[in-house]
């Protein structure tokens, strides 16, 4: 018997699906409104569900016992919740925006690793932001849902995340990445076929700590940035300056505000680099362009640590890997290494024993492959 029907007494007739995300290239710019280049992954927020009407939405969890029970009359009251905060958060933004959100018994199986960096969070919202217009049966644009995840994420949850992460859990498409403008939204489906070589993902598995706070301590960095070069320059977000405009604008900066401008201009010049060398098939300058992102993250945004450093680094020892960096907000998660095919279970065993060997505990592998963003099935 299906977990749903064990606790709920009746089958699911639904499952609704959103998925994690890797990033290829382009970190810590989408709040600048610089172009990210995510895409979604086969580890997904799966949400099986059974609509019941009335005004109770119950939710449980695999792993975890017991049912959380959200009153959708009074949906400003979840945000203290460890777990359905999110979901809570989802709900109550729709609401708002007129949707009826209606009873409703949902199972949720996460295979996205919490504190992964690969946005659990994210596919929760989206997942659930499907679900909830499923079924109040309201049409729905999914880059709204992605945006108005977002903002449960913000205002809701209390995290200053950008929009990278929601719109690619909700946007992704199979065998594709994004190329996402964060200023306006456009964006690009690009092929990703890496040739003879393949994307290995790995967890560094650092406990959590602190990483919300640095977040947003970054975010407050690149803002006194762009206050100090509004005064001589017209432009609406970092992102906006070029390589040559940061030369001229660097001495206006105090030093670490100047080194985290620095990777942001860099990186987002890095992302058009990477992107036409997908295009081309030239996977080596992609691989390089990797190597470059992390070096910046690490010694300019420092938002890397000991443990992705030796993830990383281990990675970019072994010769049949092109490049390798940390993906998504830093101090702790996973890595991306572009490794040759053929070399993939060697280059595994290599990283996972040097890994060890610096921290003192292992790293996670995972499987992977780019997958669509929403699903929705009838069971
Ligand atoms: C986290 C945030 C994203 C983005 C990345 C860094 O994943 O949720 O919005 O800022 O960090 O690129």
């Amino acid at each position: 018997m299906h977990e749903f029907e064990r606790i709920f007494g009746a089958k699911a007739e639904d499952l609704f699906t959103a998925g994690g995300r890797v990033n290829i290239i382009g970190e810590h710019v989408d709040y600048c409104g610089g172009k990210v280049f995510p895409a979604a992954l086969n580890l997904r927020c799966n949400v099986y569900g059974k609509k019941r009407g009335g005004n109770t939405v119950r939710m449980a969890f695999k792993g975890i016992d017991g049912v959380v029970e959200i009153d959708t009359r009074n949906l400003d009251n979840y945000r203290h919740l460890k777990i359905g905060n999110y979901q809570a958060g989802v709900a109550y933004f729709l609401q708002k925006q007129g949707v009826e959100i209606v009873g409703c018994d949902l199972y949720y199986d996460c295979t996205v690793p919490f504190g992964s960096g690969l946005s659990s969070s994210a596919a929760i919202e989206v997942a659930t932001a499907v679900t909830f217009c499923e079924y109040a049966g309201v049409p729905y644009d999914k880059v709204e849902l992605a945006k108005l995840s977002q903002k449960a994420e913000n205002e809701y949850a209390g995290v200053n995340c950008g929009i990278m992460d929601q719109f690619a859990s909700a946007m992704g498409k199979k065998d594709h990445a994004v190329l996402l403008d964060c200023a306006t939204l456009s964006y690009e489906y690009v092929p990703l076929e890496l040739g003879k070589y393949a994307m290995v993902v790995a967890n560094c598995n650092k406990p959590h700590s602190l990483v919300e706070s640095k977040y947003n301590e970054r975010r407050g960095e690149v803002e006194q940035a762009l206050q100090i070069i509004r005064k001589v320059k017209n432009i609406t977000c970092l992102a906006e300056l070029t390589l040559q405009d940061f030369e001229e604008v660097k001495d206006l900066l105090p030093e670490v505000i100047a080194k985290r401008c620095q990777h942001v201009v860099g990186e987002c010049d890095r992302v058009q680099r990477a992107v036409s060398a997908l295009k081309k098939g030239d996977i080596p300058t992609l691989g390089a362009l990797l190597n470059a992102s992390h070096a910046s993250l690490r010694d300019l945004y420092e938002v890397t640590g000991k443990e992705l450093d030796a993830l990383s680094g281990v990675a970019r020892e072994h010769p049949a890997c092109l490049g390798s960096r940390m993906i998504g907000g830093g101090f702790g998660g996973c890595t991306i290494s572009i490794v040759e095919k053929s070399a993939v279970q060697e280059f595994i065993r290599y990283v996972d024993e040097g890994y060890e060997k610096a921290v003192g505990y292992k790293a996670s592998f995972y499987e992977t492959s780019i997958e669509d963003g929403v699903t929705v099935t009838k069971l």
